[in-house]
């Protein structure tokens, strides 16, 4: 290599060191940026909506900014001095090299200590925040018992009588207090725009709470790797105004009108003789399984199939079909009916309002 072709490729690996620098930060500083836009509501710790993950999201920006300072102080060092000690071809002897400088490392032990203390101390403070919720003047704290199964979520609302599944319904600017549990093995249950992950564990209850502050739709996850279809046990947390959450609580209290359609009374026929009341329970019909998902008011929910499928005709009809083929291991077995059997069944659970 000649001299002017080396200090070429100096020349390029410092262009990539700097690109890269340059990329890297336009990443950090980008991605919240990018987390709060699009249509629905992106599902992002970084976009909180209630008191539980806002102080996390807080929490978050305050060490993500403590770690850019950080970077850009040492990566600025490592470069200045890449620049400022580089090999020159008319100085070839070595610089003067030194050995231990007390000063220096005194600093870069306090330093790193403090930081570690401050964290330690906005950790705790925001534990026990989260700890706590606050206290309510206008409206009592909702309670929600919700229960873990492979793979889709059970909410019980003990003070309405009402139990359901999937979509989980909750007022808006008012502490809701869920009592978690699984009726298996070990779930978490995740709305990043809520709350933390908080484990739910067979014979044992794990307490958190949750506050939305508006009105929307806020999408969440199974957070601990259950089984083969741990990514598709969904959780769609519908945050309702005070009025409309007692118009649900009101409409999922009462027992569904009768169908007067020919065709979801043949689906009510074919589920109450079949196998389905073995796993489901409707109430007010014989139909008192334990096993799935309580469908009382199936036809009146956005969400089937753990969350994972909008509750629409189409989606039904395959998730009838076939459920193992949409959702591998369902505790839900193919039941190899016709299509006009899963066209009835679709009429009667889709009048379930
Ligand atoms: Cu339940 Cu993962």
């Amino acid at each position: 290599m000649n001299g002017s072709s080396r200090q070429r490729s100096r020349r390029g690996g410092l262009l990539v060191s700097v690109l890269t620098l340059v990329m890297g930060l336009a990443l950090v500083f980008a991605a919240p940026a990018f987390a709060q836009e699009g249509t629905p509501p992106q599902p992002s710790a970084l976009n909180p909506v209630g008191p539980n993950s806002g102080t996390i999201a807080t929490l978050f920006t305050i060490v993500l900014a403590m770690a850019v300072v950080v970077f850009v102080i040492v990566e600025g060092l490592i470069v200045f001095s890449a620049i400022r000690f580089r090999h020159k071809a008319r100085d070839a002897s070595e610089p003067t090299q030194v050995h231990g400088n007390t000063r220096l490392e005194i600093a870069w032990t306090i330093a790193p200590a403090v930081i570690v203390v401050t964290l330690f101390v906005l950790a705790l403070q925001g534990l026990q925040t989260i700890d706590t919720p606050p206290a309510q003047a206008a409206n009592d704290p909702v309670t929600i018992k919700v229960i873990g199964h492979r793979f889709w979520w059970e909410y019980q609302y003990p003070d309405y009588h009402i139990t359901t599944a999937t979509d989980l319904v909750i007022p808006v600017g008012t502490v809701v207090n869920l009592e978690l549990t699984s009726v298996d093995v070990i779930h978490s249950f995740w709305i990043p725009q809520l709350n933390g992950k908080t484990d739910a564990f067979p014979n044992r209850i794990n307490k958190t709470w949750i506050q939305a502050n508006t009105p929307g739709v806020y999408y969440g996850q199974c957070a601990e790797l259950c089984g083969p279809s741990h990514a598709n046990m969904r959780i769609v947390a519908i945050a309702k105004t005070q009025a409309d959450f007692d118009q649900w609580v009101k409409q999922q209290q009462a027992a569904p009108a009768p169908s007067t359609d020919p065709l979801a009374q043949r689906g009510q026929q074919l589920f109450l003789t079949g196998a389905c009341i073995g796993c489901h329970t409707i109430d007010g019909t014989a139909a008192q399984g334990q096993v799935g998902p309580n469908l009382t008011h199936m036809g009146s929910r956005t969400s089937i199939a753990g969350g994972m499928l909008s509750n629409t005709d189409g989606n039904l009809r395959r998730w009838l079909a076939d459920p193992p083929g949409l959702k591998p291991d369902s505790v839900m077995p193919n039941l190899n009916l016709s299509k006009d059997d899963v066209n009835a069944l679709v009429a009667y659970l889709q009048s379930l309002k």
